[in-house]
């Protein structure tokens, strides 16, 4: 694991006590114990900057978006093309026409599945993912290979749960269609070679989607540096509002792509004669969108660059560090992962203890973390178990919740000695 710390990067130190006091759910009670949020990877909880922003939405600017002339709907739709724009400059990419507002990370994969692939797919194709996707990166794809009949392949990882570069780069070929790869894994951890594999796979003229989803909150993502073709994401990961995520598509694509769904806003004209489309990115943006939700997911981008993703991986990496340490001098606690670039989970098994046991356990101390299969069940299979115990960290945890968490995983053993 060799995640940077600030010192080693030279990044500014992050407030941690600063920064908590930002989240109002944080300072609550959770079974008579102050609550000990680490269940990060499921969702995050908000700073009270994207609360305000979607507050001052309903209670300022709330009006329908692009079709009104009156002075609430031109301020909506300047605030919701203002959210594109920022989510462009987060992402490092080029043109804000590249953003388009998708409800999750899941949808975003549907889209393109539907939009870019579904065309171009014919029996024999092949759709290349890994060992470790999230079923969000796994079902839609077997949806369609199972409609075109076209064959699903999978990237094998090691004992580690690291990506398996020389099958990777078997497993590449001229049938194949489209990468589909995690940028880091919420089941282990993993932070996978995206940028080397996106060469790989455009040295063979095919397109990569980078699922996202645990990235935005970790790491300093640059599309253009990655070269991806796509990268998904999902605000709530992010300390943003649920129900919105981002899809960037490179604008070539994007032209080229059909509709998802049919609906308001992404037709230019109809008729019964026929309609025509509108440009990328409403052409994909069907019905009236979660315009406060992009105005949260804004500010939610906002919020991090300020702390800086730099302070905030440096931080996070000495928690993870730390729990890790701690946890394997626990008698019979097996990790699950162990690869070198990790980021902000820490999944486990325990000898003779199910997880969601643990998980209960934890939980009457105020400790909130995730047991079971992390919708990443062939990746669960693939370590041999049917569930994990998941503690992930955000910005906001501290060293005395490791202390908290592995006083609680002492209890489990106490428990069930
Ligand atoms: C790696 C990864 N991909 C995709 C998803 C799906 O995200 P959402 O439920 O926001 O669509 C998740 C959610 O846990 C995830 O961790």
């Amino acid at each position: 694991m060799t995640t940077p710390t600030p010192a080693a990067t030279g990044a500014k130190a992050l407030d941690v006590e600063k920064v908590r006091a930002d989240f109002p759910a944080l300072h609550q009670e959770s079974h008579g114990h102050p609550l000990v949020y680490l269940d990060n990877a499921a969702t995050t909880q908000k700073p009270k900057a994207v609360i305000d922003a979607v507050r001052t939405f309903y209670e300022r600017d709330c009006s329908n978006v692009h079709r009104g002339v009156h002075l609430l709907s031109q301020r909506a739709t300047v605030a919701y093309e203002q959210a594109r724009t920022a989510i462009k400059s987060h992402l490092g990419a080029k043109d804000s026409r590249e953003i388009v507002f998708a409800r999750s990370t899941t949808e975003g994969i549907n889209l393109v599945a539907a939009s870019f692939v579904r065309p171009r797919l014919e029996a024999g194709d092949e759709v290349l993912i890994s060992n470790m996707e999230h079923h969000s990166n796994i079902v839609p794809w077997q949806l369609l290979c199972e409609e075109k009949g076209a064959i699903l392949k999978v990237i094998p990882i090691n004992d580690d749960g690291e990506i398996i570069l020389e099958e990777y780069e078997r497993l590449l070929s001229e049938r194949t269609r489209i990468v589909g790869i995690v940028h880091v894994s919420n089941a282990l951890g993993t932070i996978n070679p995206v940028r080397e594999m996106i060469e790989l796979a455009h040295g063979r003229g095919v397109p990569v989607l980078v699922d996202g989803a645990q990235a935005l909150p970790h790491l300093p993502v640059d599309v253009r540096e990655l070269d991806c073709d796509f990268f998904v994401c999902s605000a709530h990961k992010a300390y943003g509002p649920t129900g919105i995520g981002a899809l960037y598509g490179k604008r070539e694509h994007l032209l080229e792509m059909v509709p998802y769904q049919g609906g308001g806003d992404m037709i230019l004209s109809v008729s019964f004669d026929g309609t025509t489309y509108n440009e990328p990115p409403h052409r994909f943006e069907a019905g009236t969108p979660n315009i406060e939700g992009a105005i949260g997911f804004a500010e939610a981008l906002r919020y991090l660059d300020e702390q800086g993703l730099d302070a905030i991986a440096g931080h996070e990496g000495q928690l993870l560090a730390a729990a890790t340490e701690a946890v394997l001098e626990l008698p019979d606690v097996r990790p699950i992962g162990s690869a070198r670039h990790k980021a902000s989970v820490l999944s486990f098994v325990m000898d003779g203890v199910h997880p969601h046991d643990i998980g209960t356990i934890l939980d009457s101390e105020g400790i909130a973390v995730r047991a079971g299969h992390h919708c990443a069940q062939p990746v669960m299979a693939r370590f041999g178990v049917s569930a994990t115990v998941r503690a992930s960290f955000g910005l906001y945890n501290t060293m005395q919740e490791i202390e908290a968490l592995v006083a609680g995983l002492k209890k489990v053993r106490e428990v069930f000695a």
